[in-house]
């Protein structure tokens, strides 16, 4: 017989993301397809929900052919996913248009109309561009005929499951990143949604380990599977990856770099109501588990957008070489990460990047030094507000692109002055996913001896406090940059429009 395994998948924003993962814990098999974004407009950032699930069958098909899968028995299927993206769908289960994703910011006059009504804060968080009420308000006020054929929304990865087992729900830790959940009651405050004009298109919400149907024949018996494969519910990404970095119990944090970049504590549920309209509190994958959350749009993003214009022929491996030498403050080189708006603490999605100090002798190594400086600072900006609310966050767990260089590892424990733990093995977000089908599966007598089993670490990096001290007196110009320069960079926007 061989071996028994579970997939998770990763509905990411740049590609989907397949694991095969043993009942013990070992990697079998991996494999990523790209995804296409559309933008059609500044500000705009669609996807279409049948190229995700094109990319899903294949990614499938492409995993199940390798090597080292051959004889392995699936017997679980579940799923991550990029969070607040509105899917709409007919009363024959059909999308009626592109999804509108997390980082889509057109959507800024429908948090006036909702601030004004209703405040900074709803339902305990922030009322920004990236949730789902905002672009339901959007499609209803922009798109009034589609609008009246709307049947039911879901999230991304919702939509994939549903693709599947043919089955619709949601579960509490995407609906909590709605804004029409309350993470508190775990239940839609549908009261809320028809002040707003929402009819009752909600979606069933279960737990995220919760069976949400089965494998769709036709696809199984194509793929070789068993037709009664469970599916399970799965969670959101950052549920994910924290779930999928051992990060589950209240104040476990983590650190996650990937195109946003996060940084999340996590409580009990029934904790405060609220901590202010700047951070994220919302459901964990793990039931009774709530968590706080910073979020800097353009992390990994920002990383990525600066290796393509000023190192392409080089590898990001010597970019960082570089960043390293530069020294603290890339003589004296600040970034601000703002290149689509920010989320936390600023919640401006007109704000944009900039470079601060230029003069004639700095490289571009120290460019590159303050890009990786000014994500983490964003980060840091995150990680303040949390202390400042009672959260003593002394321990991270760090992942995703900020820990794929023990530099930046170092760099994190120094700016964050926490020790920050380094991930064995890391899969991010798709590890949570074959988590859940795990202990879905009842192979696990918890979410926590799933973690046990599954995850470990290597390295942990302590911060120096001499270090430290120095990040501190860039960090407080850094941390002028958002109030300067937002008047001249939402000017730019505007004439970029004429
Ligand atoms: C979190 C958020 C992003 C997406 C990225 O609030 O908007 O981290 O989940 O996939």
């Amino acid at each position: 017989m061989g071996k028994e395994a579970v997939l998770g998948i990763d509905l990411g924003t740049s590609a989907i993301k397949l694991l095969a993962v043993a009942k013990d814990g070992e990697v079998l098999g991996v494999q990523t397809e790209p995804l296409s974004l559309y933008q059609e407009y500044p500000g705009y950032s669609e996807q279409n929900p049948d190229e995700w699930n094109a990319a899903m069958q294949q990614g499938l098909k492409n995993l199940l052919i390798q090597p080292q899968m051959e004889g392995v028995e699936i017997k679980g299927v579940s799923f991550s996913g990029q969070m607040h993206g509105l899917v709409l769908l007919d009363e024959t289960g059909r999308p009626l248009r592109n999804a509108i994703l997390w980082n889509d910011t057109r959507t800024t006059p429908q948090c006036e109309t909702i601030k004004a009504k209703k405040g900074e804060q709803v339902l305990g968080n922030p009322v920004v561009e990236g949730f789902t009420l905002t672009k339901l308000l959007w499609v209803k006020e922009n798109e009034p005929e589609l609008w009246k054929k709307a049947a039911t929304f879901l999230l991304p990865k919702d939509y994939l499951r549903y693709c599947l087992t043919g089955e619709i729900y949601t579960e509490y830790s995407d609906a909590a990143a709605t804004m029409l959940l309350n993470p508190q009651t775990k239940a839609w405050d549908k009261m809320l949604g028809e002040e707003f004009g929402i009819p009752d298109i909600y979606p069933d919400v279960i737990q995220s380990h919760d069976e949400a149907g089965t494998f769709n024949a036709a696809l199984a018996a194509e793929l070789g599977l068993d037709a009664n494969t469970p599916v399970f519910a799965g969670g959101a990404d950052n549920a994910c990856g924290a779930l999928g970095s051992g990060v589950i119990r209240p104040n476990d944090a983590i650190c996650s770099i990937g195109t946003s970049g996060v940084l999340l504590i996590c409580e009990s549920i029934g904790g405060a109501e609220g901590y202010g309209h700047k951070i994220h509190l919302m459901n964990h994958a793990v039931a009774d588990v709530n968590y706080l959350m910073g979020v800097t749009l353009s992390a990994g993003y920002s990383l990525s957008w600066f290796k393509r214009e000023f190192y392409p022929d080089d590898s990001f491996e010597k970019m960082l070489e570089e960043a390293q030498e530069a020294g603290i403050g890339g003589h004296g080189l600040i970034f601000a990460p703002y290149l689509a708006g920010e989320r936390t603490p600023h919640g401006d999605a007109s704000i944009r990047g900039s470079f601060i100090g230029i003069s004639g002798s700095n490289t571009r190594g120290d460019f590159a030094r303050a890009v990786v400086e000014g994500i983490t600072y964003s980060l840091y900006d995150s990680l303040i507000y949390l202390r400042g609310v009672g959260k003593n966050v002394t321990k991270i767990v760090s992942t995703g692109g900020g820990a794929k260089s023990n530099f930046w590892l170092q760099l994190q424990a120094d700016v964050f002055n926490a020790e920050i733990y380094k991930l064995k093995h890391e899969e991010g977000p798709s590890m949570g996913a074959a988590m859940l089908a795990a202990y879905g599966l009842g192979w696990y007598p918890s979410l926590s001896a799933c973690a046990e089993q599954f995850i470990h670490f290597t390295e942990t990096f302590k911060p120096d406090l001499k270090r430290h001290k120095t990040y501190e007196r860039y960090f407080r110009i850094y941390h002028q940059a958002y109030k300067a320069t937002r008047r001249m960079t939402k000017d730019l926007l505007e004439l970029q429009k004429d």
